[in-house]
C-alpha cells in the first residue's frame, strides 16, 4: 500500500461533514435540487458584500510592476498595518503590525500557530463539541487534542478544563461565535479564563498559549456581546479568516495575530512567519490580501442570518426540539431526539433533509444545522423535520 498508514485512517474516519455532502449529492442527483433541504456545510449562501466586488476589481486593475513578486512571507506591510488599527479597536489592546501574520484562511492560522507551540507529544486542550479539524491539525504538527465536554450549556466549565492541564500541555483552543453550538463567551467569561490559565501556567512552570479561532465574530445577533481574548488574557493569539464574513471561503485569506505581551511574543511571531514558509503556504494570497486589506470591520449582512436563525428556531420549537437558541454563527445544535444522533440524522435525510451528527463534533446526542441556504429551503423542510420528531417521541 502506498498511502500512508495514518492518512488512511485518518481518511476512514475523516469528516462527516463531507460524507453527509456526498450523500446529499446522491439526493439530489435522484430527487432534483430543489427537493433536498442540505443543512450539511457551513458555506456561506450570501453573495460577499457590494464593496468587495469593487475592491476587487480595482486591485485586479492595478498594473504596477512587479505586484505579483514574492512579498515578506507575514504578508503586505501596508495590509498587515491595516489590519492591526482594526484590532487595536475591536480587542481593546493596542497592536502593532508587527504582530499580525496574513494567513491562507483560518485554517492556516491555526496551523500555524500549532506548529510554531508543539514540542511532539504535547496536549492541545480544547472544549468539545468542536470544529473536527482541530484534531487533525493538532496531529499535523505531533501535538495531542483533549477534547473536554461543555455542559448543556456548552460553555466549557473552567474548573474541568483546569483538571486536564499538565505540564504537557502547550495550549487550550476555543472557539467563539462557536461552531457547531453558536455559543458566544463573553468578556466576564473570559476574564475569568485567564484566571485560570495564568494560575495554571504558574503551577505548571509553562505558560499555556491561548488561540482562540474566531471566524464567526462578525456574525452575532446583538443578544450576547463577544468579548476580547487579548483584553483577558496576554498569551494569547487570534486566528481568523474573512470566509465566513465576508462569504469568501474559496478565497483562503485570513491572519493570525499575536499579543504584544505574551511571553516570547517577538520570537513567536518570527516562529508563525517560518510556519507560514515552511508549511509551503510562503504567503497569504497577495490579490485577496490587498483586498481585505480596503474592507477593514466590513461583513455580509447579518440581519439576514438572524431572519434565517429565527426561521429555524420557529420551525424547530413548533415541532417540538430541544435546543439553545445560537447567539451567534449559522448554526443550531439541537438534541437529538432519543438520544441517537445517528438514527436522527438518518431519519432526517428519508425526509430529503442533509444534517451533520454531533458526533462529528464529538458530541453524540446532538446533530447540526447549518441554516446558511436559501429561505426557501428553511420553510419547505418544516413538515420533514415535524414527521421525525413524530417518530422518536
Ligand atoms: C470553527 C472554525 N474554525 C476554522 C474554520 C476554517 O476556516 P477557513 O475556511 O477560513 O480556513 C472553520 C470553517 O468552517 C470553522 O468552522
Amino acid at each position: 500500500m502506498a498511502i500512508s498508514r495514518k492518512i488512511l485512517s485518518t481518511m476512514e474516519k475523516s469528516s462527516w461533514i463531507r460524507r453527509m455532502f456526498e450523500s446529499g449529492a446522491k439526493l439530489k442527483a435522484e430527487y432534483g435540487n430543489d427537493n433536498v433541504f442540505d443543512f450539511s456545510l457551513g458555506n456561506p449562501n450570501l453573495d460577499p458584500p457590494a464593496e468587495f466586488q469593487e475592491a476587487l476589481s480595482r486591485h485586479a486593475a492595478d498594473t504596477t510592476p512587479r505586484l505579483h513578486s514574492y512579498m515578506p512571507n507575514a504578508g503586505y506591510p501596508p495590509v498587515r498595518e491595516k489590519v492591526a488599527g482594526f484590532i487595536s479597536k475591536e480587542y481593546g489592546v493596542p497592536l502593532d503590525s508587527g504582530k499580525v501574520l496574513m494567513t491562507v484562511g483560518a485554517g492556516g492560522a491555526l496551523n500555524v500557530a500549532l506548529k510554531s507551540l508543539i514540542n511532539h507529544g504535547d496536549y492541545i486542550l480544547c472544549p468539545s463539541p468542536y470544529f473536527m479539524e482541530y484534531q487533525f491539525y493538532c496531529d499535523n504538527h505531533g501535538g495531542v487534542l483533549n477534547a473536554v465536554p461543555t455542559g448543556p450549556d456548552f460553555l466549557p466549565n473552567i474548573e474541568r478544563l483546569a483538571e486536564e492541564i499538565g505540564p504537557r500541555t502547550a495550549a487550550l483552543i476555543i472557539n467563539f461565535p462557536n461552531n457547531p453550538t453558536g455559543t458566544v463567551y463573553t468578556q466576564e467569561y473570559l476574564d475569568r479564563l485567564g484566571e485560570m490559565l495564568s494560575v495554571k501556567s504558574r503551577e505548571n512552570n509553562r505558560t499555556i498559549y491561548l488561540i482562540s479561532d474566531e471566524p464567526y465574530r462578525k456574525i452575532v445577533y446583538g443578544e450576547v456581546e463577544p468579548g476580547s481574548v487579548f483584553k483577558a488574557y496576554p498569551h494569547s493569539m487570534i486566528a481568523t479568516s474573512y470566509s465566513k464574513d465576508l462569504s469568501i471561503p474559496g478565497e483562503r485569506i485570513g491572519w493570525l495575530a499575536i499579543h504584544p505581551e505574551a511571553e516570547d511574543a517577538e520570537n513567536l511571531v518570527n516562529a508563525a512567519i517560518l510556519c507560514n514558509r515552511i508549511l509551503g503556504y510562503v504567503n497569504a494570497p497577495a490579490l485577496m490580501q490587498r483586498v481585505v486589506g480596503d474592507l477593514q470591520g466590513i461583513s455580509a449582512d447579518v440581519d439576514i442570518y438572524r431572519r434565517k436563525r429565527d426561521m429555524i428556531c420557529d420551525i424547530l420549537g413548533n415541532a417540538g426540539y430541544e435546543f439553545t437558541k445560537p447567539a451567534g454563527t449559522f448554526y443550531l445544535f439541537p438534541k437529538a431526539p432519543g438520544g441517537d444522533d445517528l438514527r436522527v440524522v438518518q431519519a432526517l435525510q428519508q425526509e430529503r433533509i442533509l444534517t451533520v451528527p454531533g458526533r462529528g463534533f464529538g458530541r453524540e446526542g446532538y446533530f447540526r444545522i447549518a441554516f446558511c441556504v436559501e429561505d426557501a429551503v428553511i420553510e419547505a423542510s418544516a413538515a420533514g423535520f415535524k414527521t421525525v420528531l413524530r417518530q422518536f417521541k
